[in-house]
């Protein structure tokens, strides 16, 4: 590690602000040196807020309908050979009853922009959900919508909005997006999830096609102003069926990196290991955490479905063997020293 690489990593970790420049450089520059002091650094402060506990997150997905056509995206529009469903109310509330058993104490409604889930629809199952879990978070990550529907959906009890902004670089969600989608949308989208009192998560995918360490240094700038309560990042893994099928997967060595450049820059962020690092590393999550992440997300949607929600190739916990992913996780983080909490896991602003 050269000279300048070390001072900008003890400043991240001191001052807690860069530069978008110095973000490019930081990671031009890394090397195995780099790498090992950030995650050493990004592991500290993840203990000095967060003790051993790692947060979890019940994610039901339920709907692999989708009006929108991301080119990166294995449930999109043009994809006519995506097996597509949606989970009915019953069949939602049944997921959230098992995973309460389980210990979940947040539940994420995660699907594609499908239009059967009007406001109305949603906010009814947002409505059972907290009359049936008055002690439960509720987690929407649906996609973009109006101001009006996102303050439908607060108003009804949804605590929390995750809408990854994909890449901070206009240029580059143009090229990732098709051309009814905007870059002026996604981040209006996330000011007003901000405004009207969301925990709000923001994230991107690493290694995603066209992107640079000048756009990676946009994303890591833009967070820093964001703020986020949550940042979500995986790598980027190729769907067979998708215009960018053929580009090459992102690296769970970038991955963990900016795990930890993250980890330094907002300390108190939750920072989710993801099922996309789990699936090109046999160990991904648990080096996410030791890189600096803080929360996990199990799939509690019904087995019978799981391979259908299929965002990219070889995702893991598809199959019947992985119907109970919290006992598996459970024991991944305890062999890391962890342990999985029983709480709704809030970011630490809004327990103070
Ligand atoms: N590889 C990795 N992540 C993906 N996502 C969508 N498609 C892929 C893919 N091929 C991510 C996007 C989206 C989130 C729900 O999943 O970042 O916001
Ligand atoms: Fe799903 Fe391990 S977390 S099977």
């Amino acid at each position: 590690m050269d000279r300048h690489e070390r001072e900008l990593i003890e400043k991240l970790d001191k001052e807690k602000v860069l530069s978008e420049k110095e973000y490019e450089q930081l990671i031009v520059l890394r090397d195995d040196e780099a790498i090992k002091l950030l995650s050493e650094l990004a592991t500290k402060t993840r203990k000095a807020v967060f003790k051993d506990e790692i947060y979890t997150r019940g994610l039901i997905e339920i709907s692999s309908i989708c009006k929108n056509n991301c080119l990166y995206c294995g449930i999109r529009r043009d994809n006519t050979l995506a097996e597509r469903y949606r989970l009915t109310k019953d069949e939602i509330l049944s997921c959230a009853a098992e995973g309460y058993e389980l210990g979940f104490r947040t539940f994420v409604l995660q699907g594609g922009e499908d239009p059967f889930f009007s406001d109305d629809v949603l906010c009814d199952i947002v409505t059972a959900l907290k009359s049936q879990h008055p002690d439960c978070a509720v987690t929407l990550s649906m996609g973009e919508k109006s101001r009006e529907s996102y303050k439908a959906l607060y108003d009804a009890g949804a605590d929390r909005y995750l809408l990854r902004h994909e890449t901070a670089d206009s240029e580059h969600y143009a090229l990732l997006h098709p051309k009814e989608m905007s870059f002026k949308n996604r981040m209006r989208c996330l000011d007003d999830l901000k405004s009207i009192g969301y925990q709000v998560g923001c994230g991107f995918m690493v290694g995603s096609p066209y992107q640079t360490p000048k756009t990676l240094a946009k994303d890591l700038y833009f967070i820093q102003q964001f703020k986020p309560d949550m940042c979500g990042i995986g790598p980027f893994i190729p769907h067979h069926n998708t215009p960018f099928r053929d580009e090459t997967q992102g690296s769970l060595e970038l991955t963990l990196f900016l795990l930890s450049v993250i980890r330094l820059m907002l300390p108190e962020v939750l920072l989710p290991a993801t099922t996309a690092l789990g699936t090109i590393d046999p160990k991904g999550r648990e080096k996410g955490i030791m890189a600096g992440a803080n929360v996990v997300m199990p799939n509690l949607s019904p087995v019978a479905v799981r391979k259908k929600y299929e965002l990219y190739d070889n995702k893991i916990c598809t199959g019947d063997e992985s119907a109970q992913c919290r006992d598996c996780l459970d024991k991944r983080m305890e062999m890391i020293g962890c342990r999985l909490a029983v709480d709704r896991g809030d970011a630490p602003r809004i327990r103070k």
